[in-house]
């Protein structure tokens, strides 16, 4: 991570996300502005007055972890990412009731929604038949779906597949995750067997939410992240100081209430939403 200061003594830190690009953050964060490397200038492009600002460069190999820069032009202000292409994010609620996970997940999307002007779907498995995988095969004989015909072929499969990211939450069930996500999880392999590119490059996270402070949310948040690998998708966390592999919350047992407490918890969510929507955008700009 590179540090730059610009000229009304912000402090805000650039991240080489791709290649030739690179995001500025703010604090939180948060991208403010994109930037592409010209010579010994990094040029950034304001979104909000698409103005193209100078920054000097203190050193030429901008790659290079802790090299401060100083910013010509001001890029403080209330500036929003790019919202050209929106990012289509899917919500899923792995709990058999509707509290602390649903509202988490609910939260993740208005967080997406409001901040980045995403597009948002959500499933909840709260009142839903969900049907266990049965390895009938017939979804990979056929290539014509799953066998069973229930809210996740109904509801879930069409809003899989249009989305561009993934949340994923779960109650934290025997340190890991609950059986309706292992069931959801299951069942994508008829998703693929229709078609092997369907999951492809779509962006998942996960959040995980326990009664206890350490009873399993990491497992379960790592059960996602294995998910997303199997399946050709690019699992994200929320980077190192504040949310690591993504969300992790401490329910307390105390539903929404209990987790809407937990502001550290609230900070891996907002910092593993951001990496969810900067790597989503970056993949579909390509
Ligand atoms: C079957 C079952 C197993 C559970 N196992 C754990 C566990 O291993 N670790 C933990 O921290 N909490 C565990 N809990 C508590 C839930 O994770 C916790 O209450 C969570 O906040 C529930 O989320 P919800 O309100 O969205 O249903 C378990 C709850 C149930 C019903």
């Amino acid at each position: 991570m590179n540090i730059i200061e610009t000229n009304i003594k912000r402090r805000v830190s650039a991240v080489n996300l791709l290649q030739k690009v690179i995001f500025i953050m703010d604090i939180s964060n948060s991208p403010i502005a994109f930037c592409t490397v010209v010579s010994q200038q990094l040029h950034c492009l304001c979104p909000r007055s698409q103005k193209m600002l100078a920054i000097e460069l203190c050193r030429a190999d901008i790659e290079y972890v802790g090299v401060r820069i100083k910013c010509r032009g001001n890029i403080g202000g209330n500036m929003q990412p790019m919202k050209a292409n929106p990012v289509r994010v899917l919500g899923i609620s792995g709990s058999p009731r509707s509290m602390a996970t649903e509202f988490l997940v609910r939260e993740a999307l208005r967080i997406v929604s409001e901040k980045y002007n995403a597009e948002t779907e959500y499933f909840s498995a709260h009142g839903k038949k969900l049907e266990f995988c049965i390895h009938c095969d017939f979804c990979v004989r056929t290539k014509e779906g799953c066998v069973h015909k229930d809210d996740i072929s109904a509801e879930l499969y069409p809003k899989m597949t249009w989305a561009d990211a993934w949340i994923i939450g779960t109650p934290v069930y025997q340190g890991t995750i609950s059986a309706q996500i292992k069931t959801i999880m299951d069942r994508c392999r008829a998703v693929v067997a229709r078609d092997r590119k369907a999951l492809l490059n779509k962006v998942g996270m996960g959040i995980a939410n326990g009664g206890d402070r350490a009873g399993g949310q990491e497992p379960a948040i790592h059960a996602i992240l294995g998910f997303y690998i199997i399946n050709e998708m690019i699992p994200v966390g929320g980077g190192a100081f504040g949310a690591n592999s993504g969300a992790a919350f401490w329910s307390k047992d105390k539903g929404a209430e209990g987790v809407s407490e937990d502001l550290e918890g609230m900070k891996s969510l907002r910092k593993t939403l951001a990496r969810l929507v900067e790597t989503a955008q970056k993949l579909k700009e390509y």
